[in-house]
């Protein structure tokens, strides 16, 4: 596998620590959604009013940052990931939205807040994810994002892919019926890969994207996604043991009562967090056409473990 798309990173992203990396994006992809989501006139206000309260303020913006790293191994300036980043995190927003809901998960809190069905109303939460995955696809298909009609194409097919019944929605369904699936091994990791890998291997793809990267440096940056994806799943199944709602924002000991196939379950929280870290080396080992540049992801990957929140 050659190297020779990989550009030299930008200054404006890249240098210094991956968690002064991970700020950096966070700022900026809050300022692209306050302008992506301005507010409007009631009465449809109201919705608008709670897409802004779950896309706006909080989280840890993980996938919009690897948006963006993934973007500035092609050169891509920031100006153009973010929005690119900002798409997907809506996406992400109107996921844990409907996660939330009493018929899912049924969460009070999220982000340290009330979620979206109790601080509105479960139609509004409803609606405002609707509206907040609709938005996505307007965001990636407008001109703004990229001047190449092809590159706009080819985003929304990697986000529609990764968030419908192949990808997100296809592992949510299954988490809410894994109960009556009796799931090997397989099964369960095919669970975790759709519901949470699928979005977050679509950000390390959709940053390549942009860059009109190779297609094995496209595929190269999926892999590195699906692996440190469920990584990323089972730190949060760790956490939801292990953690605090102080420190995750959210309720913990939730999977175990609702009786969750979880690799925690599964493996017992020792033999989960030796899978994770093997699936960390995993994923670090995919950025190996990259080299050094790829510093920051490397560092993601080792972070979504370490993890407190
Ligand atoms: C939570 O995702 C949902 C999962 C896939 C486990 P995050 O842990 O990235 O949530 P925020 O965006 O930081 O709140
Ligand atoms: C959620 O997984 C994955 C999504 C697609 C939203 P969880 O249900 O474990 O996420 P949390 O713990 O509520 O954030
Ligand atoms: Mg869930
Ligand atoms: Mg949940
Ligand atoms: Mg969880």
């Amino acid at each position: 596998m050659s190297n020779v798309a990989v550009k030299s990173a930008s200054t404006e992203f890249g240098e210094g620590s991956f968690k002064a990396a991970l700020k950096f994006t966070a700022d900026r992809v809050n300022e692209e959604l306050n302008r992506l989501l301005p507010p409007v006139l009631e009465p449809e206000g109201h919705v608008v009013k709670a897409m802004r309260y779950a896309a706006l303020d909080g989280g840890k913006r993980l996938r919009p940052f690897l948006v963006c790293a993934a973007s500035d191994l092609f050169g891509v300036p920031l100006v153009i990931s973010i929005r690119v980043a900002a798409a997907i995190e809506m996406v992400h927003c109107y996921s844990l939205i409907h996660d939330d809901l009493p018929a899912m998960d049924d969460d009070d809190l999220r982000r340290g807040r009330l979620t979206v069905h109790k601080k509105f109303d479960e139609a509004t939460a409803i609606l405002a994810g609707d509206a907040l995955l609709t938005e996505s696809f307007a965001v990636l298909a407008n001109p703004e994002t990229h001047a190449d009609s092809n590159v706009r194409i080819a985003l929304v097919q990697e986000l529609a892919h990764a968030s419908g019944a192949a990808g997100m929605v296809g592992g949510q369904i299954i988490d809410l019926r894994a109960a009556n699936l009796s799931l090997d091994d397989s099964g369960l990791r095919r669970l975790q890969n759709l519901k949470t890998g699928c979005i977050i291997s679509c950000a390390c793809r959709s940053g390549a994207v942009v860059g009109k990267a190779p297609t094995e440096l496209v595929t190269a940056l999926g892999k590195y996604g699906i692996a440190m994806g469920l990584a990323f799943q089972i730190a949060d199944d760790v956490l939801d043991v292990e953690g605090s709602s102080a420190e995750t924002g959210k309720a913990i000991g939730k999977d175990e009562a609702a009786g969750k196939a979880t690799f925690v379950s599964r493996l017992g929280l020792k033999g989960a967090k030796d899978y994770a870290s093997s699936l960390v080396d995993e994923a670090i080992a995919h950025l190996a056409p990259f080299g050094a540049k790829a510093k920051l992801l490397k560092e993601a990957a080792i972070f979504v473990v370490e993890r407190r929140n």
